[in-house]
């Protein structure tokens, strides 16, 4: 007998035995943003399901320290997935099992990167033009993944070769346990409006029983719920949205809910989540990196904000934790003179047994000094 009803609304938001809440909100999969520190950010502001940067199966398979460091994850992430890419069937099987160990909820599967680097070798999205090997390799994963398989991917390779439909069925009749599309083609790139038309023809003829996850464009509360009633998608992927904003989970959520959409974050909720995340990056990556990287994120956290480029050039010529976080404490936006004692207004009250545990013991006992 088959599902209706509720049951059927049940059996669809489930990915293998991950129950998905209704109308799941997911972080995107980022290039050096999707890092643990931003992963964990989201978690706390609503992000139902967490992907990891893309890593490279060749990476893996070779034991590239930079591929096997992205492997990562603190256990509040989860569900969690961790998302793979490559063209090279015996690398990506390599890979799987790679992956499949560091123990994630999930594995996803990239094909839908648009870089020229990737496409070449029929990783990414280059796979849109050899639809066999897509089923190939996406068969591989299966089978050597102990846990669900995933597929990201876009709608084709340009206008002229959209065959997302029968994409999306053939990846159903191979397996996968739920399938996420950018609603562009490679050829796009990011440019244009995403083609959200697609989105809701896949859901209604291509996938039948996995959760069908819509990404591009959604990138507020507003066009979230847009997405989520124009085409029908499962769940909607938020990923340029969240970056500087982790905040979009829980307004999204929200907006869902009661129409209604919370009032952004005060300065010292924004500010104590930006001295966050640079904690955690300094104690993930070490403190030169993780101040480096953080750089990239002040655009998108102080956007839109009085002084932002005058506080984004002082925190740019930072190059210690403790100078940011001065920086950063100090600065209002309309009354920048104003002291705080760095350590006392951001140091959390202890560090994170989960943080600690996977960081090596020169890195650990540092954090430890710092938060003691
Ligand atoms: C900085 C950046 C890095 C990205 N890295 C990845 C990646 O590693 N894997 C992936 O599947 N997509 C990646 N994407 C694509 C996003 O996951 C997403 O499909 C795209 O940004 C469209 O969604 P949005 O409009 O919500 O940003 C990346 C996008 C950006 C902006």
């Amino acid at each position: 007998m088959g599902l209706t009803g509720q049951d059927a609304t049940l059996f669809r938001m489930t990915i293998g035995s991950i129950q998905l809440p209704e109308r799941p909100l997911l972080l995107a999969p980022m290039e050096d943003v999707s890092d643990p520190p931003f992963r964990i950010l989201c978690k706390r502001y609503g992000a139902d399901v967490l992907y990891t940067e893309f890593i490279s199966s060749g990476g893996l398979s070779y034991g590239a320290e930079g591929s096997v460091r992205k492997l990562d994850f603190y256990e509040q992430e989860r569900p969690l997935g961790i998302q793979i890419f490559g063209g090279e069937i015996e690398q990506v099987r390599e890979a799987t099992r790679i992956v499949d160990a560091a123990g994630p909820d999930l594995i996803d599967i990239n094909f839908g990167c648009p870089v020229k680097k990737v496409v070449c070798k029929d990783g990414g999205a280059g796979i849109l033009r050899n639809l066999p090997k897509m089923q190939a390799i996406t068969a591989a994963v299966i089978e050597e993944a102990t846990r669900p398989v995933t597929v990201k991917t876009r709608l084709g390779w340009n206008d002229e070769s959209i065959q997302i439909i029968e994409v999306a069925r053939m990846l159903e009749e191979t397996g996968i346990a739920a399938l996420a599309v950018h609603a562009r083609t490679r050829s796009q790139m990011y440019k244009g409006e995403a083609r959200w038309e697609w989105l809701r023809r896949i859901k209604e003829e291509g996938v039948r029983d996995i959760p069908f996850f819509g990404n591009g464009d959604a990138y507020n509360p507003e066009r979230i719920k847009a997405m989520f009633d124009e085409t029908g998608v499962d769940g909607v992927m938020i990923g340029r949205g969240a970056i500087g904003n982790p905040w979009v989970f829980r307004d999204a959520r929200a907006y869902l809910d009661t129409g209604e959409v919370p009032d952004p974050p005060s300065w010292d909720e924004r500010v104590g989540v930006v001295a966050e995340h640079l904690q955690l990056k300094c104690e993930w990556l070490g403190e030169r990196t993780g101040v480096l990287e953080m750089r990239r994120m002040y655009g998108g956290y102080f956007k839109g904000l009085r002084n932002a480029s005058k506080l984004r050039m002082l925190l740019m010529e930072q190059g210690e934790m403790d100078g940011v976080l001065e920086v950063l404490l100090n600065f209002r936006e309309d009354e920048p003179t104003v002291q705080v004692a760095v350590r006392e207004a951001v140091k959390p009250a202890r560090l994170p047994a989960t943080v600690a545990a996977k960081l090596s013991r020169p890195r650990r006992e540092a954090a430890e000094a710092w938060h003691a």
